[in-house]
């Protein structure tokens, strides 16, 4: 390029230390600031590394006057000696120093950008994507892809060393059964046919099993087109991985390595290893979730035999009823806080879970008072205390429904409190593993069983025989590793046998001719000597999520979709012409 003809740059804009004084530097980067203090113009210089000042003095007029036309995000090359600064900002790196200016060269101007580029920035969201390129000139977005960069390299040199071999599978597949919606490509040489994009690489892994691979693993793009969320994207990364001859307790232990790696590289966060690990009974019993976060307390209590022929009937008939119960959460110390305003809106915040409503008993010195005090007696209440450990200053609060809804309902409540009052400790990582999931869940839509993780996933071996008598109760070996609240990757060990894999589509009412044309090429290929294998994916925008603490996926994707699954920057989805319509043979219905 000639505008930077015989200019090299010698150091990057954060990079200027004291020990630098009395050399020269050249710095190419982005005008942050330029302000003029009647005479010297002082400008900061911004790369990925850093800022720098740089100083223009009146000595030099042309100089000056060039310097005087510098506008925020111009980008410019500057040479200059470096020498100590007068006024030291000890809030950067660079702020012992600054570069007084020989030479300046515009290399290019810029408009006026739509918002300013600092972390602080003002601008909403959509303007921040529409803009992105100047959204990622903003340094916390830049040290939030380092960080998802260097997580990707660890990721990559710890399994590397274990053995793993990165194998890429294709992006043109054929539906994978993942359970989301998928995404199609049209053929143009089959017209009515289509690729689908992969929802993970999930069949392909258990080949390169099958192939003799022995350990795989990849950064693999997945797309679901299901409903976004602050934690899903409809394309997302998955760190994959597959290993052969193995079972629960070894696919557990070589991640943990990784894990206890990547927290201690990234955060240096020690993990304590083995983690933690909750059977998914245990984890709904006690959390209400199946994701639990175990930074606080407030965990599940049953009630129910408490309120068998109690005087407030609609307990009283709940707790009859199998598959129902009453439960409660204890907000300890919050009775204060909890104010009638309050719960009436936690009451709303239930209902949005499906429970029919949000019962409360305030525990005081002398008296237990709430909306359903009227109903007990003196002794009663505080049986009903003892049991959620409750003292004066709490508050308990109830849910009587159906299971699941008692468990959705109070297991997103302890959350909400948590957040909402500030029981959790900042800065604090509780990782832990959650196993036994069931095999089945039952789907009310389909009428029929599902899969709970994926059709491949093996029921544990002493369950077997229940999957003709009680499928529902099968526990499968699959296993999730959850931070914090979040499902943050989950894997299991896989079915190798090609009569339990027959059985399992039978179950879930797949005829052998569906079977064999959706699977066939597995079913197949299991024929030919499986290796017993397993493996796990984490979602590695989830991952970086919360190691950097950002609230949304959104924040540590370069180029992320919006609610309606588009892009606001390059504007997808785009229409196309006619003739690549004509090409694949597609017309448009449209309404
Ligand atoms: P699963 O469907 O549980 O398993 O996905 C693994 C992990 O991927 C992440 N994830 C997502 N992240 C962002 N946006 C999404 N829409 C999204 N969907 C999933 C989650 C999740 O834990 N093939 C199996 C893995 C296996 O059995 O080996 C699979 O894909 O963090
Ligand atoms: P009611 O007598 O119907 O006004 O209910 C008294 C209190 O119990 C109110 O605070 C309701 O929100 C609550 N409540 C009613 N049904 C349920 C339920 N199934 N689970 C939890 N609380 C309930």
């Amino acid at each position: 390029m000639d505008v930077i003809k015989g200019l090299k740059r010698t150091h990057k804009c954060g990079e200027l230390r004291e020990t630098d004084a009395g050399t020269e530097a050249v710095l190419m980067g982005w005008v942050a600031k330029a302000r003029d203090m009647g005479g010297l113009i002082f400008v900061d210089i911004r790369d990925r590394s850093g800022i720098s000042q740089v100083v223009f003095s009146p000595e030099n007029a042309a100089l000056i006057e060039k310097a005087a036309e510098l506008k925020s995000e111009y980008v410019i090359a500057v040479r200059g000696k470096v020498r100590p600064r007068e006024s030291v900002n000890d809030k950067i790196p660079t702020g012992r120093v600054e570069v007084l200016a020989e030479e300046l060269r515009i290399l290019s101007k810029s408009d006026v950008p739509p918002f300013v580029i600092q972390d602080d920035v003002k601008a909403g969201e959509e303007l921040r994507l529409k803009y992105r390129y100047l959204d990622l000139r903003r340094p916390v977005m830049q040290r939030t892809l380092e960080t998802r960069h260097r997580i990707t390299q660890i990721a990559r040199g710890y399994y590397d060393e274990n053995g793993f071999l990165e194998i890429e599978t294709p992006v043109l597949c054929k539906s994978t059964p993942e359970g989301a919606r998928d995404y199609l490509v049209p053929s143009r040489i089959f017209p009515g046919r289509f690729f689908a994009l992969p929802q993970s690489p999930q069949l392909y892994k258990q080949l390169l099993m099958l192939a003799g691979m022995d350990r795989y693993f990849q950064v693999a793009k997945c797309f679901r087109d299901e409903d976004l969320r602050a934690d899903r994207q409809p394309e997302f990364t998955q760190l994959d991985l597959e290993m052969s001859f193995v079972d629960e307790d070894d696919v557990i232990s070589v991640n943990e390595g990784f894990l206890k790696r990547v927290f201690k590289e990234i955060l240096n966060v020690n993990v304590q290893l083995p983690l933690p690990r909750l059977p998914y009974a245990e984890a709904m019993r006690r959390f209400g979730s199946d994701k639990p976060d175990v930074r606080f307390g407030m965990e599940l209590v049953d009630m129910t035999d408490l309120f068998r022929d109690c005087g407030f009937t609609a307990f009283a008939s709940v707790a009859e009823q199998p598959g129902c119960s009453v439960r409660a959460i204890n907000a300890a110390g919050l009775a204060q806080k909890l104010t009638r305003k309050t719960l009436d809106g936690l009451v709303d915040f239930v209902k949005t879970y499906r429970a029919k409503g949000l019962a409360w008993l305030i525990v005081e010195e002398n008296e237990i008072r709430g909306s359903i005090a009227k109903f007990f007696s003196p002794e009663e209440l505080s049986a009903i205390a003892e049991r959620a450990g409750a003292k004066a200053g709490d508050t308990v609060l109830f849910v009587a429904d159906k299971d699941e809804v008692v468990f959705a309902a109070l297991g997103a409540l302890r959350c909400e409190l948590a957040q909402r009052f500030g029981l959790i400790e900042p800065g604090r990582f509780e990782l832990l593993w959650v196993t036994d999931f069931p095999l089945f869940e039952y789907s009310e839509e389909e009428g029929r069983y599902v899969a709970m993780h994926h059709p491949f996933t093996s029921p544990k071996d002493e369950d077997i025989p229940l999957l003709d008598t009680d499928p529902g109760s099968v526990r499968a070996k699959a296993y999730d590793i959850v931070l914090n609240g979040v499902e943050l990757g989950g894997g299991s060990i896989r079915i190798f046998d090609s009569e339990l894999q027959a059985k399992m589509f039978e179950k879930l009412g797949f005829t052998p001719e569906q079977a064999m044309e959706r699977f066939g090429f597995l079913i197949n290929a299991f024929r030919y000597g499986t290796p017993p294998h397993g493996g796990m994916a984490y979602g590695l925008d989830r991952m970086v999520m919360l190691m950097t603490g950002k609230e949304s996926i959104r924040d540590v994707m370069a180029f992320p979709k919006v609610k309606d699954s588009g892009e606001l920057m390059v504007e997808s989805p785009g229409e196309v012409d006619e003739k690549q319509l004509a090409e694949l043979g597609i017309g448009i219905t449209r309404e």
